[in-house]
């Protein structure tokens, strides 16, 4: 039904000769793979190198963000285009990083979203919400707003293509991980979501990711559950032995 995506996000990490060297192992050991899909999202400044490396498997390349206008005047931003003429696939928009340390919010993450599909790229729409909101059982509202507002506007064509992650911000980077139960809960909540919003169909189409502390022996629980499709992995996703573990769950 819905073919499960490992999405590694490397963050700010890899210099050239790291990256390629890293993709290229990666495409020696999964290369072929065809029942999973295998996303790559490095930084900016290698995504052609890693793209080269990639070319001839089935390994699809991603950017971790883009700006929401197609060309102009943003000193230091990269467009949505621009990553298409690379030969990405997938952008990742609405990382809790870029929340916190960059300003992101809902509004922005919906015009890159719209933007992103008008140019043939598939978004990775992250939503989550942080220690202190799951605390006062605020989690569920959190996250209705962030799915609501990310994606309004979007067809309903659009929204079955769409691929949302839930990564619970206090399970990033923590080596705390969301419990399945906890997972599925908010992934299902979010699958209803989607269902209002692009109807019942559709959202039976669209792949939610989990994401936060996943590693080699965490990965086969989250998976088991119903609606969860795959992850986006971080720290686990630099070192060729653990992600090639994740990808064989
Ligand atoms: P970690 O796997 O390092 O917790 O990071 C998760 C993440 O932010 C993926 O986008």
């Amino acid at each position: 039904m819905r073919k499960p995506i490992i999405a590694a996000n490397w963050k700010m990490n890899k210099l050239t000769s790291e990256a390629m060297d890293l993709a290229r192992e990666v495409r020696n050991k999964v290369g072929t793979i065809a029942d999973r899909e295998i996303v790559l999202c490095p930084p900016f400044t290698v995504l052609s190198s890693v793209k080269g490396v990639i070319e001839d498997s089935s390994i699809k390349l991603g950017a971790q963000n883009m700006h929401w206008e197609i060309r102009g005047a943003y000193t230091g931003e990269v467009s949505s285009v621009m990553l298409k003429d690379i030969g990405c696939n997938y952008v990742i928009l609405g990382h809790s990083e870029r929340r916190r340390y960059f300003g992101e919010t809902n509004e922005t993450v919906n015009k890159k979203a719209r933007i992103a599909f008008s140019t043939g790229l598939i978004p990775i729409v992250c939503v989550g919400e942080r220690l202190q909101e799951r605390e006062k059982g605020e989690t569920l509202r959190i996250i209705e707003e962030q799915v609501k507002t990310g994606l309004s506007g979007l067809t309903r064509e659009q929204g079955k293509g769409l691929v949302v992650a839930y990564e619970p911000v206090w399970a990033i980077g923590t080596g705390k991980t969301a419990m399945p139960d906890q997972a599925e809960e908010v992934q299902r909540f979010i699958r209803k979501l989607l269902g209002q919003m692009f109807g019942e169909e559709n959202a039976q189409a669209i792949r939610i990711l989990y994401g936060g502390s996943i590693n080699p022996g965490n990965i086969s629980a989250l998976m088991s559950c119903e609606n969860v499709d795959g992850g986006l992995v971080g720290g686990a996703s630099l070192n060729v032995e653990s992600f090639v573990k994740i990808v064989h769950y």
